[in-house]
């Protein structure tokens, strides 16, 4: 191969790998996490407001499962790369609450990754136990859609 095509093919190599790394990140979509939780959300409002749906594979309760909305926003909109966001899921069939804050990675190869961190706040009978209410996690989605 000529000197001339090798740069080429550096060239195009390095612009391809500048582009995925500088993809932007979208929470529009599907998301699975690693205990098997899905979540659509949907696409930005001008302000950076998400809404979504919460379908958790795991819960704290014995009560059916049921699908609960969340209500979220990102920050800096329409930024490429990284973005930091949070939401808040009211669950359905627990007096529970979780928020969680995260952000959005993307890697050479284009795959998003969603890191997030969660409180779970519980509803207890009083307020004596109160400091037994509130769990802290974290979880990491990958896309599915
Ligand atoms: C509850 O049991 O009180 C409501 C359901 C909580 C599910 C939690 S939220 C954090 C963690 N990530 C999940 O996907 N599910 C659990």
């Amino acid at each position: 191969m000529g000197k001339r095509s090798s740069s080429l093919l550096l060239a195009v190599a390095l612009l391809s790998l500048s582009t995925a790394s500088a993809r932007k990140c979208e929470l529009q979509g599907l998301w699975r996490n690693e205990l098997g939780s899905n979540m659509t959300l949907s696409a930005l409002d001008d302000a950076g407001a998400f809404v979504g749906s919460y379908h958790t594979a795991v819960a704290a309760t014995n009560k059916r499962i049921l699908v609960s909305p969340l209500k979220g926003v990102q920050q800096h909109p329409s930024a490429k790369g990284p973005v930091t966001f949070g939401f808040t899921v009211q669950w359905q069939f627990a007096g529970s609450i979780t928020v969680f804050v995260g952000q959005c990675f993307v890697d050479r190869g284009g795959k998003e990754t969603l890191e997030t961190t969660w409180l779970l706040r519980e509803e207890v009978a009083s307020r004596r136990d109160s400091w037994k209410a509130t769990r802290i996690g974290t979880n990491v989605f990958t896309r599915l859609k």
